[in-house]
């Protein structure tokens, strides 16, 4: 069994579908063994501890980036989580974070990288007018949404969308991809050559 980390800040609709594909055999091989929060309000726990999964909040207080990340890394390795997913965790990781899990820490993004990357995609999206917007799964390097792309799907901007249905309508999609993109990553059926994730 590859066992998955989640780290979450907030609603965590993205980590309830992955949860749900779990449940549904659509990752097999795969189950998750925790989920981890940076803040103790984040909704996501609810829905989390619902399930019955196992639940850690792991707050920054003061210290440096690093220094919370030691600690992250240390719950994650205690509970022998082989892959991370980042699902709506709104921090930077530190490179040590990056080095204890390279090549093993996905997240999802909302647009088309490497368009309109960081924070307020959709507001970005909205504001340059493209006609075309989407969502991205990426393994996590140093770069801010920047590392090696898994998978992307593509939505439509409507002439009358606010940030608020283009949210909506690229969830729906996010929901979808990051359970195909971790189905693919815990398969293991793929290589990363240069920057490109190719199926074998
Ligand atoms: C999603 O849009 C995700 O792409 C972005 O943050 C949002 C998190 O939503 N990184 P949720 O917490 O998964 O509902």
């Amino acid at each position: 069994m590859i066992r998955l980390g989640i780290l979450i800040s907030g609603r965590g609709s993205n980590m309830v579908a992955l949860a749900d594909a779990v449940d549904a055999g659509r990752i097999s091989g795969a189950e998750i063994t925790l989920v981890v929060s940076d803040h103790a309000s984040a909704a996501g726990l609810v829905p989390a501890r619902e399930r019955g999964l196992k639940t850690l909040v792991i707050e920054r207080t003061g210290r440096s980036r690093e220094e919370h990340d030691r600690e992250i890394v240390a719950a994650l390795r205690e509970h022998k989580v082989d892959i991370v997913c980042l699902a709506g965790y709104m921090r930077l990781l530190s490179s040590y974070f990056i080095e204890a899990y390279r090549r093993r820490i996905l997240n999802i993004h909302p647009s088309l990288l490497p368009a309109f990357p960081g924070l307020d995609a959709h507001k970005q999206v909205l504001e340059h007018g493209v006609k075309w917007t989407g969502c991205t799964v990426h393994f996590v390097d140093e770069t801010l949404d920047g590392g090696p792309i898994i998978t992307q799907r593509i939505v439509p901007v409507l002439d009358h969308d606010t940030e608020e249905t283009l949210s909506a309508r690229v969830l729906e999609q996010e929901h979808k991809l990051y359970a195909e993109a971790l189905a693919l990553i815990v398969g293991g059926n793929y290589e990363i050559v240069g920057r490109r994730v190719v199926v074998r």
